[in-house]
């Protein structure tokens, strides 16, 4: 077991602004973050609307469970407890982004109110854009795109969400995203138009 470290002095001063990034960039940094089911869309929107964000000259980065669970948070399982190591982290990581002046945009299931209010703590309320990436259990178990629905309801991942792990709804979303109802690129303009001048510099 480590000790927590002692003795540090963090730097603030010095070093280059976010807000001189922001306009070297000639954009504003958000963290876009997509809460929602597995399968639900999550990833095959953040990969439209960052192409989307590229063609209008803005600077982005995705970050998505699937990647960051290979690396950074390759130790993590799917408590609930490593679920909010995971999340804690990825928040930390955003706002490393964000000071750089860059557009995030977040992919992960972040089931529950409380991690996704931890994840906005951390970011800072001004920087974070709650997005539902919206549909139903059914739904996302008849696209089975991965065959993780088959497998959890065979008893071969545990504490999958949805089945025997909470996903709660947010309650206040920047936007909310029915992908039963919306094709892909529907989906990609109706966020695209929602933060576009959030992101603009003028
Ligand atoms: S969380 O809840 O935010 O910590 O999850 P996240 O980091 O986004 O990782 C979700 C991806 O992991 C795969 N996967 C699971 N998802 C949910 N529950 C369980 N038990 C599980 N096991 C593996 C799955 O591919 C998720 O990716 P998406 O893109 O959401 O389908
Ligand atoms: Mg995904």
């Amino acid at each position: 077991m480590s000790t927590k470290a002692t003795n540090i002095h963090p730097v603030f001063d010095r070093i280059i602004g976010r807000d001189e990034k922001e306009q070297f960039l000639n954009q504003k940094a958000r963290v876009i973050w997509m809460t929602g089911l597995s399968g639900s869309g999550k990833t095959t929107i953040a990969i439209g609307l960052e192409k989307e964000l590229q063609k209008r000259g803005f600077l982005t980065q995705i970050l998505d469970g699937d990647n960051i669970r290979t690396g950074i948070n390759k130790n993590l399982g799917f408590s609930e407890e490593d679920r909010t190591e995971n999340i804690r982290r990825i928040a930390e990581v955003s706002k490393l982004f964000v000071n750089c002046g860059i557009i995030t945009i977040n992919c992960f299931v972040s089931p529950t109110l409380e991690i996704r209010k931890q994840a906005k703590e951390i970011i800072g309320e001004d920087d974070f854009r709650e997005i539902y990436i919206n549909a139903s259990y059914q739904e996302c178990e008849k696209r089975d795109v991965k065959g993780l629905y088959k497998k959890a309801r065979n008893g071969e991942i545990k504490n999958f969400t949805g089945l025997d792990a909470p996903f709660e709804a947010p309650e206040n979303a920047f936007l909310e995203i029915k992908t039963t109802d919306l094709s892909i690129e529907e989906s990609v303009r109706y966020l695209v138009d929602a933060i576009i001048s959030d992101i603009s510099q003028t």
